[in-house]
């Protein structure tokens, strides 16, 4: 069990996803991710696991050098950075770069992509911190994440000395995890029966 605050990954608090991992294996086909892409996000978790903080302050200063992504962690009345609440995404956001890594796609794993959905939908975005920030993160601003998150972690899949076959591959990985998970975060900003 984790001490992370929030972090309930595996725990009966987690409702079950609305995807089936059925649905979730066609998912997979459809972004071309395949047993390799498990190799090798598993080969890029050796790397991640010793930059976690690194690569947190890389993704950390990318949204708060942008006032209109620092929005979601800031007071919803005066608009000022919370602390707090900064401080305590950024350690379940570690946490996240090491399961993603891991590649351990379970009914577990299936749930928590959709608690994290709803933690940054209006359904339950604040209510694991108690911050009094702002509602929503807006959808457009989620999914274009994909693209600064996936690129700036490429220079630490190559720090490691591994070939630049190597590097490419863990690189794509993680691109198609990424986007198998923010569809999955989606579900609560898609109409029913849309998704
Ligand atoms: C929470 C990842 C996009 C704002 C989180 C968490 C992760 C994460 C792992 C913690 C989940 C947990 O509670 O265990 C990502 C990834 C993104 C992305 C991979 C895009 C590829 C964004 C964007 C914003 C944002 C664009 C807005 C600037 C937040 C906020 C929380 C959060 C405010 C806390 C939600 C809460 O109140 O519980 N994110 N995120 N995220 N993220 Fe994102």
């Amino acid at each position: 069990m984790s001490d992370i605050p929030g972090y309930t990954h595996g725990t009966p608090s987690v409702a079950r996803s609305p995807v089936s991992l059925t649905d979730f294996e066609k998912m997979k086909a459809s972004v071309l991710f395949g047993e390799e892409d498990v190799k090798y996000l598993r080969m890029s978790h050796d790397i991640v696991k010793g930059h976690v903080e690194a690569i947190l302050d890389v993704w950390y200063g990318f949204v708060g050098s942008q006032p209109h992504l620092l929005a979601s962690f800031s007071g919803k009345k005066d608009g000022k950075p919370l602390g707090d609440y900064l401080g305590l995404v950024r350690k379940r956001f570690g946490q996240w770069i090491l399961d993603t890594s891991l590649a351990q796609y379970d009914q577990a794993w299936l749930d928590y992509q959709h608690e994290i959905g709803l933690r940054h939908h209006r359904v339950k975005k604040n209510k694991t911190d108690g911050a009094p920030s702002t509602d929503v993160v807006p959808f457009r601003d989620l999914f274009a994440l994909i693209f600064p998150v996936t690129f700036t972690l490429r220079p630490f899949l190559a720090r490691q000395g591994h070939s630049a076959e190597d590097v490419e591959k863990m690189s794509a990985a993680w691109l198609k995890s990424c986007l198998l998970q923010v569809t999955l975060w989606a579900h609560p900003y898609v109409k029913d029966g849309d998704f």
